[in-house]
């Protein structure tokens, strides 16, 4: 077969994404560490990746010496404001290092805001069931701003809006543990809220800042299309769950089945869509569920599975996500995308596959600006503790020790190459080349 490449535009962010409770250790002031010594959790943080400890010097220079230009990270509330009337500035000061850090090494940072963990203190007035707690996370954000401000103007104001309201407030697997839709209702408005007023933070502290929620997007397809409850299913889950934050961040309407609540303040506060994506589910009307909405979610039964069943390779998904995020008339910039695979047996051709596709949309001529893979080194994954390894990099919970995975030689080639090439597919791959290099 001739030799072919898929080539990115010049500029094209690629790096990885990590969060603050995934990788800092010992945030004992959090939501997430108290829900861990619970027992809600398989395992518990810990020390986590140790960046806390100083460890991100040596993990940023493995990302450096990979040839990713960017980095996507996280900084925790707990920790800049310990107490409501309280901030620490050595621990803002440990950010700029970082931060520094990804300069230092010619890499462009990304900075998230909120990343599912909230401090203690916030928790007990009601965290954001609390219509103060909008205010409460623009002062952060503010104050966090003004620190951090010389080092980055791309920011995420808060991650995952859409699995942080489902996992605490429906499911249950996140704390507070609730499952309570009309509680999980209110926590995505005051998610709008805090969002809107973070974003006029953000651009009255620093005016050329590009500004972004993330978004996780789930390709939400009906098991049946010939069923009509299946398709109603399949459309009702997908606007809420894929909809409803974006969506309010344009218009300023929380839209939420039949009821439509006004958050005027919400409306024009995204400059760039924000996608994390990561599999797709054919969805099934069951009455039994109305929690889900009356949906079963499953993946297909062919599916190329992950160690755990967590994630199946489904990378059409991925174009429809970015087509999807595409409708909102904004750059797009991939915020997570990866697998949990230990072996390392799977993410080669989950990541050349999906790879492809982003390249698919970016010749379309969609304003598709960086991709960050989640993630550089396996990290905490929640409820799910260490059971699930996302890194390019294995970590060793007990010695601390990194061992490069092959999959970050395969990223390696591909930022270096700013592309994708059959030579890459070949030696990584091999059993995806007819996909993604039909003949
Ligand atoms: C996302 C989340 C990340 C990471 C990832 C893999 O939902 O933002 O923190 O856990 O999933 O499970």
């Amino acid at each position: 077969m001739p030799k072919a490449a898929y080539h990115f535009p010049r500029g094209f962010l690629w790096g990885t994404a990590t969060a603050a409770h995934q990788v800092e250790g010992n945030n004992t002031n959090n939501n997430w560490w108290a829900w861990e010594q619970d027992g809600h959790t398989v395992d518990k943080s810990g020390l986590a990746c140790d960046w806390w400890g100083g460890r991100w010097k040596e993990d940023f220079d493995r990302a450096a010496e990979a040839g990713q230009n960017a980095h996507r990270l996280s900084v925790e509330w707990s920790r800049i404001q310990p107490d409501p009337d309280r901030w620490d500035e050595n621990a803002l000061d440990r950010y700029r290092q970082m931060l520094r850090g990804l300069r230092e090494r010619g890499m462009t940072a990304m900075v998230t805001l909120h990343h599912f963990s909230d401090p203690l203190w916030l928790m007990e007035q009601g965290g954001w069931e609390n219509g103060e707690t909008p205010g409460k996370f623009a002062d952060f954000v503010r104050k966090t701003m003004e620190a951090l401000k010389e080092y980055t103007t791309l920011w995420v104001t808060i991650n995952e809006p859409n699995v942080y309201a489902y996992s605490g407030y429906v499911a249950g697997a996140f704390p507070p543990g609730k499952k309570d839709m009309k509680t999980a209702l209110r926590v995505m408005t005051n998610l709008v809220r805090g969002h809107a007023q973070a974003y006029r933070a953000i651009h009255e502290v620093q005016r050329e800042a590009r500004v972004g929620m993330a978004v996780n997007y789930r390709s939400i397809f009906p098991a049946n299309p010939k069923s009509p409850l299946d398709r109603w299913v399949a459309k009702t889950q997908s606007g809420i769950f894929n909809d409803l934050f974006p969506r309010a961040a344009q218009d300023g309407k929380v839209k939420f089945l039949y009821k439509t609540i006004n958050v005027p303040e919400a409306a024009g506060t995204q400059d760039f869509i924000g996608l994390n994506y990561y599999s797709r589910d054919y969805v099934t009307f069951d009455l039994r569920l109305p929690g889900e909405l009356f949906g079963r979610r499953a993946y297909a039964e062919d599916a190329d599975l992950s160690d755990t069943g967590f994630i199946a390779n489904e990378p059409a998904g991925f174009f429809e996500a970015l087509k999807w995020a595409r409708g909102f008339g904004k750059p797009i910039i991939v915020t997570e995308n990866g697998v949990e695979d230990a072996d390392d047996h799977m993410r080669p051709r989950y990541l050349a596959q999906h790879i492809h596709q982003l390249w698919r949309a970016v010749n379309f001529n969609w304003r598709i600006k960086g991709y960050f893979h989640w993630s550089l080194v396996d990290n905490f994954e929640w409820e799910r503790g260490w059971t699930q390894r996302f890194g390019l990099w294995e970590l060793d919970v007990e010695t601390q020790a990194r061992r490069k995975r092959p999959s970050a030689d395969l990223y390696a080639e591909i930022c270096k190459e700013n592309g994708l090439s059959s030579e890459m597919v070949e030696k990584y791959c091999p059993e995806a080349l007819e996909k993604i290099f039909p003949e």
